[in-house]
């Protein structure tokens, strides 16, 4: 590694020390998701399975809880449950990614692990114009330190055609039939979102195929983070398409995260896809990254926050988590993530009730905390409207409420009494199976998220109440019939 990548890396380590305890003793810290140990975090990077253990990079932004000339945060996991911290993997040290290390991927080749992210160059004060995006790689042989290769950058630049030349970034790369691809965050000259295909044998030189897929209508000024892999019948592409205009419930957060199911053809470059649908209708799941693991499970993490989203944790020395790994399966259509069974080593003390009839409002005694998972069904019985509040207060000022409405046919999660931080409501198409609702939730300490249906919906955010905010309560319009419930504190996984 050379002197400069080093040294980088090492004031990055003693920065990130010296914050440590401020966000250790924040109530708002993560117990049980993957988080930085301090300072600002955002994308999932060269998420995979390598050697046996799922490697997790990040952007990170090690000397404030701002975003800044992003470095690779790193971490480990066995399991998908516990995340063991390891040096930072990429440092922005040479004239090609001086301004930052952005997002990318891992892919291993001959017993090794490279990560093939974009260098960044800011060529003038405006971010939006004066930027210079190349296509670099890395290599470890010990899955922990990396070297930049000699050959820097391996795509130097946009290829020509109606494609902007500097917007060109986050390549995600996979080998399929002895060769690999890379797909590329790009937008057209007129800013509409695509993204570009390349082909190569040995991961250094690439040649351009195609725009595999490119936006129309309302569909975004630029794509962000696109993956591509296969799953089930499908190729699937997945990605961050950035200035979406809200319609009805869809699109009110800043940018989107979503997929479109299709069929890629290797030799023209081209997906033939469906429908753009969103992956989660929450307010947080930003820039998705799948992995391929030992047991073909297709796994998704995402950034657990959204740019420009207030982020109260910022006030000590933090910013910014990963939602907890999902497994990807198609049903119907559609894409269903549910939580890595994994995590269910995390459960500590559980309770339980079964067969509770719920009118109006009811508190559930015992039943408190601000980390756990808590699985229920509720038999809407005659009812209309019904649903959960989590980290309630003594006296209700604070409470995070998801309801369900059956003639409207919506489940919305409202955190405009969640406490400090940003607010709003986001609203889901469920349906109810048997004239029931299946409500699975994670609570960490500043965060929920709901898998609705067995996954067939996710909904998640992030949520700033106060430390003694911690009750549950159940409600409804008429009477309705919680059928079983069952809650387990989560233990601390990292
Ligand atoms: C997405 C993104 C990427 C970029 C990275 C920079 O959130 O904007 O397109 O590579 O973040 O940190």
């Amino acid at each position: 590694m050379n002197d400069k990548h080093k040294n980088l890396i090492k004031l990055a380590h003693q920065s990130i020390e010296e914050a440590r305890k401020s966000v250790e003793d924040n109530h708002w810290s993560m117990n049980f998701h993957m988080a930085p140990p301090s300072y600002w975090m955002n994308d999932p990077n060269g998420f995979c399975y390598f050697n046996g253990e799922y490697h997790l990079f990040y952007q990170h932004h090690p000397f404030s809880p701002e975003w800044g000339p992003m470095y690779w945060g790193h971490a480990k996991s066995k399991d998908l449950s516990s995340w063991e911290h390891l040096p930072i993997a990429l440092a922005p040290s040479e004239n090609y990614d001086k301004d930052g290390c952005f997002s990318g991927s891992a892919i291993e080749k001959d017993g090794k692990l490279y990560l093939m992210y974009t260098g960044n160059v800011w060529t003038g004060n405006n971010h939006d114009t004066d930027l210079l995006q190349v296509q670099c790689l890395a290599v470890s042989q010990d899955g922990i330190h990396f070297e930049k290769i000699s050959e820097n950058p391996v795509i130097e630049q946009a290829p020509e055609g109606d494609i902007h030349p500097f917007h060109f970034r986050d390549p995600k790369v996979w080998k399929h039939e002895e060769v690999y691809y890379c797909v590329l965050g790009s937008r057209t000259k007129d800013h509409v979102g695509q993204v570009l295909l390349y082909r190569s044998l040995d991961l250094i030189k690439w040649d351009f195929i195609n725009v595999a897929a490119k936006g129309e209508g309302n569909f975004g000024y630029m794509w962000e983070c696109p993956d591509i892999f296969p799953l089930d019948d499908y190729d699937v592409l997945m990605m961050s398409p950035q200035g979406m205009k809200e319609e009805e419930y869809l699109y009110h957060n800043l940018h989107q995260s979503g997929y479109v199911l299709g069929k890629l053809d290797y030799e023209k470059g081209i997906l033939e896809h469906g429908e753009f649908q969103l992956l989660d209708y929450g307010f947080d799941v930003y820039a998705p990254q799948t992995a391929i693991d030992e047991e073909g499970r297709r796994i998704m993490i995402a950034w657990m926050a959204m740019w420009e989203s207030e982020m109260p944790e910022q006030s000590h020395k933090w910013a910014g988590a990963m939602t907890i790994p999902r497994v990807l399966t198609i049903e119907e259509g559609q894409i269903v993530s549910r939580p890595v069974p994994e995590l269910k080593t995390l459960r500590q003390q559980g309770d339980s009730i079964g067969n509770k009839l719920i009118l109006g409002e009811h508190r559930l005694q015992g039943f408190e905390g601000d980390s756990y998972e808590l699985e229920l069904v509720i038999d809407a019985k005659g009812a209309n409207e019904f649903g959960i509040k989590l980290r309630v207060d003594e006296d209700q000022t604070e409470e995070t409420v998801f309801t369900y409405n059956r003639s409207e046919g919506m489940f919305t999660f409202d955190r405009n009494k969640s406490g400090k931080g940003p607010k709003g409501v986001r609203r889901a198409p469920v349906n109810l199976v048997e004239n029931k609702l299946h409500l699975h939730f994670f609570v960490d300490r500043s965060s929920i998220e709901v898998f609705i249906n067995d996954g067939a919906k996710t909904m998640t955010g992030r949520i700033y109440p106060e430390k003694k905010s911690l009750g549950i309560m159940l409600f409804s319009d008429q009477e309705v019939e919680v059928t079983h419930l069952n809650k387990w504190n989560l233990n601390k996984s990292i």
